[in-house]
């Protein structure tokens, strides 16, 4: 018989996204990440919508998707808690701290992740690392302070370039700019985290520490592995 062959990427993505249900509380309100594997978390969770009061998106691409579903989506601002966040990452070290932003949508993220009581990072394995920095940090700056903080991050040994978007700066759902950055090690997540969202400039920095994973799904070529950081 011919041995099973691996997994694709886009499979892992879809068996976490499809686990992630597991952590939906029925009855309560749901967080909802953006990118590819959230896409496959999004097109899972239709199957629990009769479920849900609804979901807070963290992008107009989540929300798109969401409502095409016909599930309900919430605005931030009038729900209080969220019982769970779920969400992609870039890059997940072994303390659940992660680097994100690479669908630029890493503000809103956070704002949804600080709002909600836990947070189930949904990733296939080659997002695991033992020291973030490896995948280009997206930070989110305010247009004027471009070059003051490209300066900032080349003191740090860090190139900074502007992400693009059919050769235009692309522009977030909040009206601001991404600056990439390479040549970063990540040591103290916490600390990198905390001073950089102090510099002028920085709406927001991609180092999810201080909004850490509380769990994480990883597609792995024999199932899904959990990881726990609680
Ligand atoms: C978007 C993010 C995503 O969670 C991150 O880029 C991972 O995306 P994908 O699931 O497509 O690999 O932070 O801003």
């Amino acid at each position: 018989m011919p041995s099973p062959s691996a997994p694709t990427q886009d499979e892992l993505k879809a068996m976490v996204g499809q686990a992630a249900l597991q952590y939906v509380v029925p009855g309560q309100i749901v967080g909802v990440g953006t990118g590819s594997t959230v896409n496959k978390f999004i097109d899972a969770l239709a199957a629990m919508k009769d479920q849900i009061p609804g979901a807070v998106s963290s992008s107009e691409a989540s929300t798109a998707r969401l409502k095409a579903l016909g599930i309900p989506v919430l605005d931030s601002s009038v729900v209080e808690e969220i019982a769970v966040y779920i969400d992609g990452a870039d890059e997940i070290d072994h303390r659940g701290c992660m680097v994100k932003g690479g669908g630029a949508a890493l503000t809103r993220e956070k704002i949804v992740a600080a709002q909600s009581r836990r947070f189930v990072c949904i990733a296939d394995e080659s997002k695991l690392v033992d020291v973030l920095g490896a995948f280009p940090l997206p930070v989110e700056i305010i247009p004027m302070a471009a070059q003051r903080v490209v300066r900032q991050f080349a003191a740090l040994g860090g190139q900074a370039t502007l992400r693009l978007k059919d050769g235009a700066p692309l522009v977030t759902d909040n009206g601001q700019h991404i600056l990439d950055v390479t040549g970063l090690r990540i040591g103290d997540p916490v600390a990198f985290e905390s001073d950089v969202n102090q510099w002028p400039g920085v709406v927001t920095v991609g180092v999810f520490a201080h909004q850490r994973a509380a769990v994480c799904l990883l597609g792995t070529a024999s199932g899904v592995r959990t990881l726990t950081f609680e």
